[in-house]
Parts: C-alpha cells; sequence; structure tokens
C-alpha cells in the first residue's frame, strides 16, 4: 500500500519557524510508525531527527503525537490508523530541539522533585525487604512506568506550565507513597500538596488514554488526591 507521511520539521539552527514535510512511501499494513520514519531517514532525507532505541515499547524515547495523538512511534502499526495520511509531530509543552526531539529537561525535573526512589532508614535486613503479596499489588500498576512523557505531554495543564508535577511524576510519587517498604510518603504528598502538585489535575483523562502501558494515571492521582485530603494510606 502507498501513505503519505507528514512530518514537523524544525531545525533551529537555519528555519525561521517550524514547517510540514511530506512523503510518500509504500509500506505494509505491519509496519510501525517507526519503521516509516527509519524510512525517511535512510532514503529520503538523512537529516530528519527523531529518537529511538529499542523499538519494543520498553525504552520510551519514541514518544510523538501521531495523527493527533501522543504514542509511541515503535507500537502503532499503519494498520492501526485506519487511514493512509499519517502525520507525525513532536509531543506538546516541551521545547523542540530539532523536529521530533524536544528538550526532555522540565519532565526529568518534574520527575526528580517528586523522590522517585525507595527510603527506608532502618538498618538492611541481611536479605531483603519482605512485603506480602497484597502490599506488592498495591502500587503494582504504577511501576510499570517507562517514563516516555506521553501522559504529561497529553495534559492542558502542563501545557499551561511545565512546573505542574504532571502524571508521570505522580504515577513515580504513587509507586514508592504505596510502598508498604517506603518510608518518605509523607514527604512526597506534602511536594504534591502545592498548586502545583495534585490540585492543577483537572481529571482530564488525556493522560491514561495516552500511556502505552495502560496505566490507570487518573485513578493513581485520585488516589494521591485522597491520601492528601484523609491523610490516610488505605
Ligand atoms: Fe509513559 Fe505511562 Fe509512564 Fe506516563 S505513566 S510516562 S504515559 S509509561
Ligand atoms: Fe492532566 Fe491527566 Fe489530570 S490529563 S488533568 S493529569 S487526569
Ligand atoms: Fe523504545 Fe519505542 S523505541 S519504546
Amino acid at each position: 500500500m502507498q501513505v503519505t507521511i507528514k512530518i514537523f520539521r524544525y531545525n533551529p539552527e537555519q528555519d525561521k519557524k517550524p514547517h510540514y514535510e511530506t512523503y510518500k512511501l509504500e509500506a505494509d499494513p505491519t509496519d510501525r510508525v517507526l519503521d516509516l520514519l527509519e524510512r525517511v531517514k535512510g532514503y529520503f532525507d538523512g537529516t530528519l531527527s527523531f529518537r529511538r532505541s529499542c523499538a519494543h515499547g520498553m525504552c520510551g524515547s519514541d514518544a510523538m503525537r501521531i495523527n493527533g495523538h501522543n504514542r509511541l512511534a515503535c507500537k502503532v502499526l499503519v494498520q492501526d490508523l485506519k487511514t493512509t495520511k499519517i502525520i507525525v509531530e513532536p509531543i506538546l509543552g516541551l521545547r523542540v530541539i530539532k523536529d521530533l526531539i524536544v528538550d526532555m529537561e522540565p519532565f526529568f525535573a518534574n520527575y526528580r522533585s517528586v523522590m522517585p526512589y525507595l527510603v527506608n532508614n532502618e538498618p538492611e535486613p541481611k536479605k531483603e525487604r519482605l512485603q506480602s503479596v497484597e502490599d506488592r499489588e498495591r502500587f503494582d500498576d504504577t511501576t510499570k512506568c517507562i517514563l516516555c512523557a506521553c501522559c504529561t505531554t497529553s495534559c492542558p495543564s502542563f501545557w499551561a506550565s511545565e512546573q505542574y508535577a504532571g502524571p508521570a511524576a505522580m504515577v513515580a510519587a504513587h509507586r514508592f507513597i504505596f510502598d508498604s517498604r517506603d518510608q518518605a510518603a509523607a514527604e512526597r504528598l506534602s511536594i504534591l500538596n502545592d498548586q502545583f502538585g495534585v490540585y492543577r489535575c483537572h481529571t482530564i483523562f488525556n493522560c491514561t488514554e495516552a500511556c502505552p502501558r495502560e496505566i490507570q494515571i487518573t485513578k493513581a492521582i485520585g488516589e494521591l488526591k485522597r491520601a492528601i485530603a484523609t491523610g490516610r494510606l488505605d
């Protein structure tokens, strides 16, 4: 089949403003959008810039807007799009460095701000810190995050202000706050009890729709809101 792929292009060192380039390609229905981008780069224009690494939905590096939705280019097949016209753009809310590559630093700064690591000041046990199956299950969903930023950069509250912690940072906070081995839940909840924390989430659900790991992000944020309001982690 033949597809048309229209790609956002911007090289701030040469271009006054962004523009789009359109390419016509032969494609199989089972080709991934990432395959098409590789084909454009390999055969049409070697200057096309985008991030990718694993090509299997695990590293989170190739988040982009595909026909208006935040997706991983390596997880979207041509046949999934139900059209032969494909538009690829950078994720929104972060500065474009070149073409489809954005500056991820504000995203990772928000991630770091919620202490995304286990805190336990008790002496280390001889083997490991044990946990019941039920306690592990409590935060299982939020362990699946691959930090792709599809969620945060689809959230209108983040578009309005990159100071907003955003859904990915709150997923990371949830993963540790509800871990029975961790001792810094109160500190993390206090960080998120802020105008740029949970109160910026207006339950828009774009984040949940965009997550390639199908994490129930809006539900997790709701649990953080409840923990802040009640002071309880049940
Ligand atoms: Fe990506 Fe989902 Fe993690 Fe957000 S929660 S960064 S969409 S994997
Ligand atoms: Fe944004 Fe998701 Fe809340 S899209 S407003 S973080 S439910
Ligand atoms: Fe790693 Fe797509 S290239 S998730």
